[in-house]
């Protein structure tokens, strides 16, 4: 495999544009590639077959683009789809966006119950307690799903009195209570993680995808040797254009982005 190969990234939408975005600033000669299935958006509210068939579509569309990773960007897909891709492209690394998670997790000794917020999709496949529990019995998992955040997010609420009232009523709610940390296990949530911040009162830590999903990526990369040395220019792809969708996409990754249509995705 070329290390100048691209890194492929998707995400249901644009959410998983926080994830490019630490990637591009942690590794900045990576090319890369993201694509945003906005014609099948939310994933969330998808069935685990319905995710599968996505995942599997745009998995071969970076086959075809020569990437030398997959990211998958997105909580949603990670949960249900890691195996589909990794049986469909063995030859290519597959990244998911909940291990690196798990493992500072289940690292650290001062966890003692975590909250857990999500998609509908992440948070019923059990995903993120079944991974903690089976390193760590000692750790309480509470999970809420918190279905209206993404869509609220690629509207383009976010750190306002509307996001905070949303925000604030499902974190209010009692299944979430006597938590230490919480996971944003969702790619859109970094985006309102100010919002939820103001909720608590207390110093409690806040675990995103982003961060640690990118320091993730540069020990495989390292240690697969693959790490780029002549960076190209990045491409973002999506399966349905809307200028909405174009601007929402510059102000996540924080440059200005073409949205190129991919017609051949299903
Ligand atoms: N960004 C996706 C995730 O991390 C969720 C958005 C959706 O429901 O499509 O789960």
């Amino acid at each position: 495999m070329n290390k100048d190969n691209p890194i492929g990234i998707f995400d249901s939408g644009i959410g998983g544009l926080t994830v490019a975005k630490a990637i591009r600033s942690l590794l900045p000669h990576e090319s890369l590639l993201y694509f945003g299935d906005t014609k099948h958006l939310p994933y969330g509210e998808k069935s685990a077959h319905a995710i599968q068939e996505c995942s599997k579509n745009i998995a071969l569309f970076f086959k075809q683009k020569n990437c030398k990773m997959i990211v998958i960007a997105c909580n949603t897909a990670s949960s249900v789809a890691y195996e589909t891709i990794k049986n469909e492209c063995p030859k290519i690394e597959i990244i998911n966006v909940i291990d690196p998670i798990v493992k500072r997790i289940t690292t650290s000794n001062d966890t003692n119950t975590i909250g857990v917020i999500g998609t509908k999709g992440t948070i019923n496949s059990d995903v993120y307690p079944q991974k903690i529990k089976s390193i760590n019995q000692n750790i309480s998992v509470k999970s809420l799903a918190t279905p209206l955040l993404a869509a609220m997010i690629e509207e383009g609420f976010f750190n306002d009195k509307i996001s905070q009232a949303i925000v604030h009523n499902y974190l209010k709610d009692p299944a979430l209570e006597g938590i230490d940390k919480l996971i944003l296990a969702c790619t859109h949530y970094p985006l309102i993680h100010e919002v939820i911040r103001d909720f608590y009162p207390q110093e409690i830590d806040i675990i995103d995808s982003a961060s640690q999903v990118a320091l993730h990526i540069k020990d495989v990369l390292t240690d697969k040797q693959l790490i780029a040395n002549q960076s190209q220019k990045h491409r973002f792809y999506v399966s349905d254009y809307t200028l909405s969708f174009e601007k929402s996409a510059k102000f996540f990754f924080g440059e200005d982005i073409h949205l190129e249509e991919v017609s051949t995705i299903h």
